[in-house]
């Protein structure tokens, strides 16, 4: 048993303050104050009123029944019918200035549980639990979730919600009374159910209000929630939903958690993100890779579909390079039997039919160009026409003797399957030691239902497995990029980016639609991680045209690509991609390494997104019109983020072409360049331009 102590995790301006006892309880988790701690605690001790237990009841790391508390336990198990109600004491706590790792023990039901909580300069902090069964029979882990506390002004939501071509959209609600659930039962992170909300203060706001944002660290089923207890205290709680029977610890087994992962900011939305985006910079991406230029890509995808012709691709090619683009790949259609969506997925063998002097002279003749090569696989998947599938009809992830429905006319292959698992590593090895390949687009087209391995479930094992192969592809070949795509955004999450350098985040390269995804996207992820592409004219996906300029800025401030056939293209058109690739070029350092800001407007149909250097010597400001302006006039763009007392130099560097045709004359500071200081910018501000619905504006700020 460990004496009562208060310990004081502190990060940059967060802190967290965990009473330890017996038990452990986060008492405050908000802005760091520094004092006596004593006091602290005395000032933090609840009263405890008639009608209920006669104790204060904590709501601990991982809440227990047999403790009195009366919501969503963190464990959920039994052993044959017994052991249900574990209550754990701390034995042992290891800590230091940012981090506490906390073992305790029941040794009744023999159970041992040890939780990691952290917290650093980001200010995100991250805990995860981990079970161990340390009695003679089997325990099975029903639940397992990971659990922390929300103070009581925190009174509204923001959730996500989507789907296949429209990821990451966003809503509100209040939490006042009862909760708010989220259930992902799809197999992969979903574009329906991203692991990740946010909680604050009422109307909380991008710049204001306090915010607790929290992500859930994991691509596969996961439940999330909020409640408001009875007594009015609010807890946010995170687990992977396991399917009946998946989690069964022989004695010394063990299981963890994924990691959820939180940040508090009295700075509203975006100084939220800000710390997620540099946490994100710093310590989830693969270590080195985060300050490296993004190379532009050209991806076949739009352009050709499954129609390959080696001449044809290196005429692309040529011409990608001549528009400026540093990577091409080479996406959907190039191996064995895979003329359409129906057949191939599993036979990881060039198609020599289409290739008969193999992939060599495409991958050089890309090369010689000066650019990167890379190639599409979708590793985890199968289609029954295919030869894989005629050798290996066990190999499938599923229940003998049910029939279960096919997502784009494929299955999952069962990870767990050891030749299966192996065969997939040796053939992606294979291409990747063959040739010249600097990036794969590793993609997961289809959500995964009844998840069976010898019968029993095996949602959980497929994805741990599904990290594992990355692990060992990465090992293999330590330079190699990869971009996570699943039927676009389907898996998105930072366990993801652990081992993957990018995203694809939607299929959908619509720029109006975009402008949301993006801008959802953006609350948790840096633009450099978002691949965005300038898709062609007439949309694929949204069946709407756009013009040229509105494309090329919306795609701008992600990781930039191309998205279609350049042979095909106009003059014009061509010279747009140029330009905006250039662009791109031109100011990737800063927009990938400065802080993200979204920008409230006057008016609801306009959208502003800004990026501003680190040093804050210089910004990039995208003014967006959504829809028709609401008023005659749009009010005023104020720029938070600015250094209050420099002066900037404030010009326009891209805008419609029909931008002074459209009204009698535009505000003056976009035609002729202005100089203010970053306080008038952030308070009064400058007029809002008119626009027509869905174009954009590019403003550049340089202080002087
Ligand atoms: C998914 C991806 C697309 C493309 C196709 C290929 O839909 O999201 O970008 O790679 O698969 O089949």
């Amino acid at each position: 048993m460990v004496d009562n102590t208060l310990i004081n995790l502190i990060g940059h301006q967060t802190q967290l303050l965990v009473e330890m006892g017996s038990f452990a309880e986060i008492l405050h988790w908000g802005q760091a104050i520094e004092g006596d701690l004593a006091s602290f605690r005395q000032a933090l001790h609840r009263p405890v009123p008639y009608g209920r237990l006669d104790t204060d009841i904590a709501m601990t790391l991982s809440p227990e029944l047999g403790r009195g508390v009366f919501s969503s336990p963190g464990i959920e198990g039994h052993r044959n019918g017994l052991d249900w109600s574990p209550v754990f004491i701390i034995k042992e706590i290891n800590t230091d200035k940012q981090a506490v790792k906390i073992t305790s023990e029941d040794k009744q039901a023999g159970l041992q549980l040890i939780t990691e909580l952290s917290i650093n300069n980001n200010d995100v902090i991250q805990t995860r639990h981990t079970l161990t069964n340390t009695k003679q029979d089997v325990y099975h882990v029903n639940r397992f979730a990971n659990t922390l506390p929300l103070p009581a002004r925190v009174n509204e939501l923001m959730t996500y919600y989507g789907r296949w071509v429209n990821e990451f959209q966003t809503q509100r609600q209040s939490l006042i009374q009862g909760g708010y659930q989220q259930e992902n039962r799809r197999g992969r992170t979903s574009h329906e159910h991203f692991p990740a909300l946010v909680a604050g203060t009422a109307h909380f706001g991008e710049l204001d209000g306090d915010v607790w944002g929290f992500h859930f660290a994991w691509s596969g089923n996961h439940r999330l929630r909020v409640d408001v207890k009875a007594d009015g205290r609010r807890f946010m709680q995170a687990e992977v939903i396991y399917l009946p029977g998946e989690v069964m610890l022989s004695q010394g087994e063990s299981i963890t958690t994924p990691w959820l992962y939180g940040s508090y900011s009295n700075q509203g939305l975006n100084g939220m993100s800000q710390q997620f985006h540099a946490y994100v910079r710093n310590s989830i991406l693969p270590s080195g890779f985060a300050k490296q230029p993004r190379p532009i890509h050209l991806n076949t995808w739009e352009g050709i579909y499954f129609d390959h012709d080696p001449k044809y691709i290196m005429d692309m090619a040529t011409q990608s390079a001549e528009m400026g683009v540093e990577r091409f790949i080479i996406d959907d259609g190039w191996f064995t039997g895979r003329n359409n969506d129906k057949g191939g997925l599993g036979d990881w063998f060039l198609d020599e039919k289409k290739y008969p002097d193999g992939l060599k002279p495409v991958v050089d003749h890309v090369n010689a160009l000066g650019m990167e090569f890379g190639l599409w696989f979708e590793p985890e998947m199968i289609n029954k026409q295919s030869h894989l599938y005629r050798q290996h009809p066990d190999w499938l992830l599923a229940i003998e003797g049910y029939e279960q429905p096919t997502g784009r006319n494929q299955y999952v292959i069962d990870l767990q399957n050891k030749d299966a698992f192996t065969y997939l590593f040796e053939r992606l090895d294979y291409f990747l030691s063959q040739y010249n390949i600097a990036y794969i687009k590793w993609d997961m087209n289809r959500e995964i239902v009844q998840p069976g391995h010898s019968g029993y479930a095996a949602a959980a094992k497929q994805v741990e497995l599904y990290y594992q192969l990355l692990d060992m592809v990465r090992e293999k070949h330590p330079k190699l990029e990869i971009e996570s795509c699943a039927a676009g955004g389907g898996r998105i999450d930072f366990e993801v980016l652990k081992r993957t350098h990018r995203f694809w985040a939607s299929d959908n390269n619509d720029a109006l639609a975009r402008q949301s995804i993006q801008r959802g996207m953006s609350y948790f992820f840096p633009p450099e991680v978002m691949g965005s592409h300038i898709g062609a004219s007439y949309c694929h996906s949204t069946r709407r045209r756009h013009s040229v300029e509105f494309r090329g800025l919306t795609a701008l401030f992600g990781h930039m690509g191309v998205e279609l056939d350049p042979v095909k293209e106009n003059k014009e058109e061509k010279q747009g991609f140029e330009r905006y690739i250039q662009l791109h070029k031109t100011y990737r350092t800063l927009l990938h390494n400065g802080h993200t800001w979204r920008i409230p407007c006057d008016d609801k149909a306009q959208q502003v997104h800004a990026v501003i250097s680190d040093d804050q010597s210089e910004a990039l400001v995208l003014i967006s019109q959504l829809a028709m302006p609401t008023y005659a006039l749009s009010g005023m763009l104020r720029i938070p983020g600015l250094n209050d007392l420099a002066l900037y130099r404030i010009s326009v560097i891209d805008k419609p072409g029909n931008y002074n045709d459209i009204v009698n004359y535009q505000p003056p500071w976009t035609l002729h360049e202005s100089q203010l200081s970053g306080v008038w910018c952030r308070e009064i501000g400058l007029t809002m331009p008119i626009l027509d619905p869905e174009s954009a504006i590019l403003i550049r700020l340089q202080r002087i």
